[in-house]
């Protein structure tokens, strides 16, 4: 049995944490079956990805706490690097992720929510680093993605004060992209990754490179390198279709690549 289900709906691939009795939290089976999902999942045919967490209650309550409880100095290292190694992957996916925030994301469940390129939550969402109340840091990226998320104050506060906020906290703080009613918020992350879908894969996919691995450059060597992505998209087939269409005043055919 896995703890991470699969499902392919047309060119969108949702991934679904089960472990609803203990609020999705994060095992070390958790993670294994997340990362053999994540491994999976077919690049050609799948164009964006939403996650979200089984039941009403919660995304992802966090890393399991009974299981970190006893663990040493080593096996917390070792822990802490697998999250970080699977979530890591998902930032890495080729094609835009998107969390869908379904209640609880707290610690690990925050952290896999900041993976990933873009957080819709339901209006019960709360979001948290509890980690420093229970004697530990956040161990899943969390240092460091909330702060490049939210900005190094902010992300201060809630990881040192260990002060969870509420999807509207989120939403103003810029944490989440946008807040629906809990019963229609996957709907709507559907549509977002639908919409996505329907864009060129090819220059999606250079939009999210351009993106994360400019953030990492000086502004200088990050504007030289958009050229090239820009370079990678002229001459696809998407291109001359989308702007061939343009020029003679019609809509495009769908694209392929
Ligand atoms: N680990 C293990 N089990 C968890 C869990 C977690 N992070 N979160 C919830 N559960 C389990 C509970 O133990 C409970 O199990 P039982 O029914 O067997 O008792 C079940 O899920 C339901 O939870 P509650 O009864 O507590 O539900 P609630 O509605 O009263 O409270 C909650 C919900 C506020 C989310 C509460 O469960 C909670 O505070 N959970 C812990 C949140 C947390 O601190 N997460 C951070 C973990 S540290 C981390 O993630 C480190 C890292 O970066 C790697």
């Amino acid at each position: 049995m896995s703890f991470v289900n699969y499902e392919q709906k047309d060119f969108v691939g949702v991934i679904t944490i089960d472990r609803e009795k203990a609020l999705n939290a994060l095992n070390p089976e958790v993670l294994a079956d997340l990362e053999a999902v994540v491994d999976a999942i077919d690049a050609d045919k799948t164009r964006c990805v939403v996650i979200t967490g089984a039941g009403q209650k919660a995304f992802v309550a966090g890393a399991d706490i009974g299981a970190m409880s006893t663990m040493t100095p080593d096996e917390g290292r070792a822990f802490s690097a697998k999250g970080n190694a699977v979530f890591r992957k998902i930032e890495k996916l080729p094609m835009p992720v998107i969390a869908a925030v379904n209640g609880f994301a707290l610690g690990g469940g925050c952290e896999l929510s900041l993976s990933c390129d873009i957080r819709i939550a339901a209006d019960n969402a709360v979001f948290g680093q509890p980690e420093a109340g229970l004697g530990i840091t956040p161990g899943f990226g969390g240092t460091q993605r909330l702060a490049r998320t939210i900005g190094v104050g902010k992300a201060k506060e809630m990881i040192y004060a260990a002060r969870n906020i509420k999807a509207e906290e989120a939403l103003r703080v810029g944490l989440v992209n946008a807040v629906y009613p809990a019963e229609q918020m996957l709907e709507e992350a559907m549509k977002l990754a639908e919409r996505i879908a329907g864009n060129a894969p090819i220059a999606v996919r250079q939009c999210k490179k351009a993106i994360n691995m400019g953030l990492q450059m000086d502004i200088d060597s990050a504007v030289a390198f958009e050229p090239e992505l820009f370079a990678a998209c002229c001459g696809t087939a998407d291109q001359k279709n989308a702007m061939t269409a343009f020029c003679e005043k019609r809509k495009h055919e769908p694209f392929i690549n």
